[in-house]
């Protein structure tokens, strides 16, 4: 039996490769992440490609693997791939919608706790021998009970960590480019001005690159906190470290970066900003399923059947 030519390039978990495996023929990358010419030479000939969204899948790219027929991200956010450029020659392009969903509206709340209530602060204090024991007013956070979540984008992560804010007290509000006329959708110049922590969840895009700069970190209130789940750029970084070392908002905890693996320089001596290395969807159960997920659009692109989750 003919198994499709696919190039996979980094490790995911065995019971997806199995899969995949199984019906097709895998060049796998276990190293290093692939350079875009090395990406390009072993995009030869292959018909399907399962690749993370570390990997920039530019027009360039696709021209090598003049016979590629599906390109299958492992993530949900696909800023990586260049969509149209795949349209145009007639690859299919998916995604990991849905499995990812609670995960990351989970690891949101860990980060609007963590800043809120100076957790990684007050774990950095103790490992170096500051902590001098409890007083009344020491290392006072900011509590949640009857405060404004704005949310920037209500897709479906958005949602459900609204769902989520009954629990803590808090009151939401949104603002979405795609909302629909009539929707309870704000202006986010609003939403920057009332809300007391914003939290970001929109899919990075030209309109979305650098959303929240300068102008919008002005509009919000001295006392609120700015959450990143979502993609790194949507913040401009340089403007975050601007307002975070002068107090025009209280912090910020982010799980994505604008040049990641980088981080602007200026976050990293802070202490009113949290920096996870985007663990958004980082549990175990949802990896698997998010390269279970991948491997069957592949699988089932390079079968003739239509894909599971193609991106919009
Ligand atoms: C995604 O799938 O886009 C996430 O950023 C991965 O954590």
């Amino acid at each position: 039996m003919f198994k499709p030519p696919v190039l996979l390039t980094r490790r995911i978990p065995s019971s997806a490769l199995a899969t995949l495996e199984a019906s097709c023929d895998v060049d796998r990358n276990e190293g290093a992440p692939l350079s875009p010419d090395e990406l390009k030479v072993r995009l030869r000939g292959k018909r399907g490609l399962v690749c993370l969204l570390t990997d920039a899948i530019t027009a360039e790219v696709m021209d090598e693997g003049s016979e590629l027929k599906v390109i299958a991200n492992v993530a949900v956010g696909y800023n990586n791939i260049d969509v149209p450029a795949a349209r145009a020659r007639g690859i299919v392009v998916t995604n990991t919608p849905d499995v990812l969903t609670e995960a990351t509206a989970d690891l949101t709340w860990a980060l609007i706790m963590d800043i809120t209530r100076r957790v990684s602060e007050g774990d950095r204090l103790v490992r170096r021998g500051g902590w001098k024991g409890w007083a009344l007013d020491f290392m006072l956070g900011a509590g949640l009970r009857g405060k404004q979540l704005g949310i920037i984008g209500y897709g479906r992560i958005g949602r459900a960590v609204a769902a989520r804010a009954e629990a803590f007290g808090m009151t939401v509000a949104y603002a979405d480019m795609a909302a629909p006329a009539g929707s309870d959708a704000m202006p986010i110049d609003r939403l920057l001005v009332a809300s007391d922590i914003i939290t970001i969840h929109c899919p990075l895009t030209p309109d979305t690159t650098h959303l929240i700069n300068q102008a919008a970190l002005a509009r919000m209130k001295r006392s609120a906190y700015l959450i990143n789940t979502s993609r790194g750029p949507v913040i401009d970084e340089a403007a975050l470290a601007w307002a975070l070392k002068n107090g025009i908002i209280s912090g910020a905890a982010l799980d994505v970066y604008e040049d990641e693996p980088k981080v602007h320089p200026d976050l990293l001596t802070l202490d009113n900003v949290v920096l996870a290395p985007h663990l958004g969807s980082a549990t175990t159960e949802t990896r698997t399923a998010m390269a279970d997920l991948a491997v069957r659009n592949a699988v089932a692109v390079l079968s003739g059947q239509a894909p599971l989750t193609p991106v919009p």
